[in-house]
């Protein structure tokens, strides 16, 4: 069968109509490109964000969506790691409408794929790309933290020392649960208390309601007098200054967040809220080949847990729902996925 190259495409900035598909031509590979055929595609906040607040969108018209799960089409020169047929997971770049992931095929770097064993759906693994790179490449930027990597596949042991997650039930935050559980630390998280449960199931021994007016001293209390690293996957609506008064550590530490610095800084004399994100595995490369290292040997080792799945029908069409089910704030402890198969070409 031919293959069908059809994109959701954005026509106008700041667009209030529903996105609707065209028809592209297959595009042409670079050095160490790879052409994913898309199973699934996965949604992130700032899909809907770019588009409302037009930012990332240098031209019209544009293509949405930084995660698939697919198989290899294509390889371009110069790949080494991949062949036709390999089942992967992309975060892709977006750096043209035919690097973007809400359509049939996508270029996806070969640096930034990684093999899906068999034991994950492509459903499942569409979840994993972008948040799981924003949660590691941060954790290890900002804490210093050396993840295993080609060079050193040691997994360094942080046991006994406290850690908080601030938001582990959202896509990011579940992945920093992981991460964090999987090096040793004791983990700390907030949550709805519908989602309580889910949280200690990634690694959390510890889980509290946000909306507690308790629930900086009980984190407090639980943590002990040594947490001095916080994620925060939230970053906004109060949970930055929530992080900082959760540090007991008499050293002070640091704040990792994912939005933007609120004003004012809500840093003290010994802790820093640090700003960071995906783009740290970019600007640091040592903590870019270390961080999808590392994502290939949990998913390799079986017992990384995806984000839970919400298939949304109409497949690339059902973006549209997705993101008015985001702008409701109606997306609570899993992530949305759009099977390319069920869109109505
Ligand atoms: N800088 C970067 O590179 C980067 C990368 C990825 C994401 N982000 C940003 O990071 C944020 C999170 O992304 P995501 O993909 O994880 O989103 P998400 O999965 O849609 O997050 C939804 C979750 O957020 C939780 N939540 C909302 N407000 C909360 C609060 N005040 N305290 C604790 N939890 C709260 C909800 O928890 P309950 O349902 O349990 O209440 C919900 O499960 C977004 O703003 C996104 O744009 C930045």
């Amino acid at each position: 069968m031919s293959p069908i190259f059809k994109a959701l495409v954005v026509t106008e900035r700041k667009q209030k109509t529903p996105l609707t598909l065209a028809d592209y031509e297959e595009p042409t590979l670079s050095e160490g490109d790879l052409l994913l055929e898309n199973v699934a595609a996965a949604q992130n906040p700032v899909d809907a964000k770019q588009l409302d607040n037009d930012f990332g969108i240098p031209s019209i018209p544009w293509v949405l969506g930084g995660d698939v799960a697919g198989t290899v089409y294509k390889v371009g020169p110069g790949v080494t790691k991949f062949a036709v047929g390999d089942r992967v997971i992309s975060f892709l770049e977006r750096k043209t409408a035919r690097h973007s992931g809400y359509q049939t095929y996508s270029i996806a770097a070969e640096s930034r794929t990684v093999k899906l064993p068999e034991k994950y759906s492509f459903e499942a693994g569409s979840t994993i790309p972008l948040a799981y790179i924003t949660a590691a490449a941060g954790i290890a930027d900002v804490f210093g933290i050396d993840l295993p990597s080609p060079k050193n596949p040691n997994v360094p042991s942080y046991a006994g020392e406290p850690f908080l997650v601030w938001g582990g039930s959202g896509s990011v935050g579940a992945y920093a649960v992981q991460l964090a559980h999987s090096l040793g630390f004791t983990v700390i998280s907030t949550a709805s208390p519908a989602n309580h449960e889910y949280v200690k199931s990634l690694g959390a021994k510890y889980v509290f309601d946000y909306r507690d007016a308790d629930v900086v001293s009980k984190i407090r209390q639980a943590a002990g007098p040594n947490l001095s690293k916080v994620y925060d996957s939230v970053s906004e609506n109060g949970s930055v200054q929530a992080s900082v008064q959760s540090i007991t550590s008499p050293t002070g530490g640091k704040v990792a967040i994912i939005l933007g610095l609120p004003t004012p800084d809500p840093s003290t004399s010994n802790v820093k809220v640090v700003a960071t994100g995906a783009r740290k595995a970019q600007e640091v490369p040592a903590v870019g080949e270390a961080s999808y290292w590392y994502l290939a040997e949990l998913l390799n080792k079986g017992t990384f847990i995806p984000n839970k799945v919400k298939v949304i029908p109409k497949g690339l069409l059902g973006v549209n729902e997705g993101f008015d089910l985001q702008r409701q704030h109606k997306i609570s402890g899993e992530k949305l996925v759009y099977r390319i198969a069920d869109t109505p070409f």
